[in-house]
């Protein structure tokens, strides 16, 4: 079966995984505790619940998944190119820290909270005005392609950089998701780094987190048994970006 529509055809849910132990002290630095932050560490699977590889993941195309909770969506791309290494970034308060790069062969597969910086903007079930705008294609948001655009107010982010903010009315970057590749090939989610809008997004979109997840309490639960990754528009029904 061709890849794009093997993603197409997932459906919503997860699987059972069985977790391993991982210690992250000491791989990422950030100067403010605030700033990184260790949770689950979670198996992403495809929409099968088998574990996700490399292989499968198309360049250039926005993939979905719910971490570090059940409700909080996170992009994960596999750019064209390797991403930069070692980028220093800061938070709106100017609190430093450091995004160490890509996974993967090449190290181009990266991965970022989806909720935009600015005023909170995300992929829901029903629509999202935020993805990953491939190289070749332009945006309004800003004068070159290879850019996660928030179309709500036009910011763009640079996902080789650390989600680094390239314009628009953003403050700060997108937090990123910690991944790593395990023996066999396997991508896993352990931590976030960056500033992550997780308490506001909560506290925002109560109503529209109880219609999707029915109870604000299965919102909010901590993802532990396996992140699904869908592509975009299978996520959310419409995708509105410009
Ligand atoms: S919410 Fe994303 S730019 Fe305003």
């Amino acid at each position: 079966m061709e890849r794009r529509s093997f993603f197409k055809i997932c459906a919503k849910g997860t699987l059972l995984v069985a977790i391993s132990p991982f210690l992250i002290e000491g791989y990422l630095k950030a100067d403010d505790g605030r700033l990184f932050k260790s949770f689950n560490r979670v198996k992403l699977l495809d929409c099968y619940g088998n574990p996700l590889k490399e292989e499968i993941l198309q360049e250039e195309v926005t993939y979905v998944f719910n971490y570090p909770y059940a409700s909080t969506p996170c992009f994960l791309i596999k750019l064209s190119e390797p991403a930069a290494k070692e980028i220093k970034l800061r938070d709106e308060e100017g609190s430093e820290y450091i995004w160490k790069g890509g996974v993967g062969k090449d190290k181009k597969v990266v991965a970022y909270s989806a909720i935009c910086p600015h005023q909170l903007a995300h992929p829901n079930p029903n629509e999202s005005f935020l993805g990953y705008i491939p190289k070749e294609k332009k945006s309004m948001a800003y004068k070159e392609g290879g850019v996660i655009v928030c179309a709500s107010h036009l910011s763009a982010f640079d996902p080789k950089t650390g989600a680094k903010v390239l314009a628009g009315p953003a403050k700060e970057p997108m937090a990123s998701i910690i991944l790593d590749v395990d023996e066999e090939g396997v991508f896993w989610a352990s931590a976030v780094l960056g500033p992550a809008k997780f308490f506001d997004y909560f506290k925002s979109f109560k109503p529209e987190l109880k219609e999707f997840y029915k109870n604000i309490r299965k919102a909010k639960k901590l993802v532990s048994l396996g992140a699904v990754v869908k592509p975009l528009d299978v996520y959310s029904k419409e995708v509105v970006i410009y």
